[in-house]
């Protein structure tokens, strides 16, 4: 089985994209053609006039991927904007690929509506589904471990890989998206979590910033006095238990503790700063241990392996166009 995935590298990663990496270390275990790399070029589409932020995230997010599990050996580890391959096949795509039909992909209307402090209204912003299914296919990606907003993009991704079968030669599989079970985690005001609203917990941090964050949380509103019981549902520290707490006993004693005031909210987030930290001190201590340059040499074995596939592919591709100069 063939698995891409990338994150845009638009800054620090969160506790929310920590999730996202178990599950892409967990994967890693079962499948021998991984393929896990920073969209530098995905970031440039919106912030395309941040480019110091997009250069210093995308060695970040590499020393990232290392610390949480993702192991050289087992998985291409690479940066999407060394890889030309994957805009000449994105320029390929683009004579088969709809205009309208990107129009209609709901993450772009609905980022073309709602974003207003800078102008989206580019080709390259237009074109970020199909740079995405380049990504996945120039690898003959199969299975595409992703956010649930990103269905959308996968779906197109088919689209795109059925029509140049159709058209030229079957060369590519129809991917499918790998969607994670694990709910997603809300800000520490229990909003999305988002950088304008200051609600983040990063993934490098350490204990005394987890507590500054942790303690203060919003809480179910029900629970104003200590002896007025609550609803772990309506509360986002149960969000965060229902991630960094295993064990069945303590999420137990968090439930029945809360539904009947058996427990305060300073218990509750106590033991949940305890589990987050045991969850996080090893990926903090490799975070520690692994520079930017120790990245940067990864990324650059990462980069040659994946530009051979990526080649190979590109000879099909071009084969299958009459392209053979
Ligand atoms: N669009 C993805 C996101 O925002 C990032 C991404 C770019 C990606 N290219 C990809 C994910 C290819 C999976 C496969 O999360
Ligand atoms: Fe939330 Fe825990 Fe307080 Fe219940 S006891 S409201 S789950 S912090």
């Amino acid at each position: 089985m063939v698995i891409v995935s990338g994150m845009r590298a638009t800054g620090k990663l969160h506790i929310g994209n920590f999730v996202t990496l178990e599950k892409w270390v967990e994967l890693q275990k079962k499948s021998d053609h991984n393929f896990f790399f920073v969209a530098d070029w995905h970031a440039l589409t919106s912030h395309y006039d941040e480019v110091e932020i997009i250069e210093e995230s995308t060695l970040d997010i590499i020393r990232h991927y290392l610390a949480v599990g993702l192991n050289p050996n087992q998985s291409v580890i690479f940066i999407q904007s060394a890889i030309k391959e994957h805009a000449e096949l994105y320029l390929l795509f683009g004579m088969i690929a709809s205009v309208s039909r990107l129009e209609r992909i709901p993450t772009y209307k609905e980022q073309i509506t709602n974003i207003s402090d800078k102008d989206l209204t580019t080709l390259g912003f237009l074109g970020y589904p199909l740079l995405q299914a380049a990504d996945i296919l120039i690898y003959k990606g199969e299975r595409v471990p992703v956010g649930e907003d990103q269905i959308y993009h996968i779906e197109f991704t088919r689209e795109i890989a059925r029509k140049f079968n159709l058209r030229y030669k079957e060369v590519f599989p129809e991917p499918e998206a790998i969607i994670s079970n694990v709910p997603k985690l809300p800000g520490t005001d229990g909003r999305k979590m988002s950088k304008s609203y200051g609600n983040i917990i990063n993934i490098e941090t350490n204990e005394k910033e987890l507590k500054e964050k942790i303690l203060p949380m919003i809480t179910d509103p029900a629970r104003k006095r200590r002896t007025d019981p609550g609803n772990p549902e309506k509360c986002p520290v149960w969000d965060y238990h229902k991630v960094f707490t295993e064990s069945q006993e303590e999420k137990e004693w968090v439930v029945k503790g809360c539904t009947t005031a058996g427990i305060g909210c300073i218990d509750c987030k106590k033991l949940l700063i305890k589990n987050m930290k045991n969850k996080m001190e090893p990926v903090w201590e490799n975070l520690a241990k692994i520079s930017k340059e120790d990245a940067k040499k990864i990324a650059i074995e990462g980069n040659e392996k994946a530009r051979n596939i990526a080649k190979e592919t590109m000879k099909e591709v071009k084969d299958a166009m009459h392209m053979r100069w």
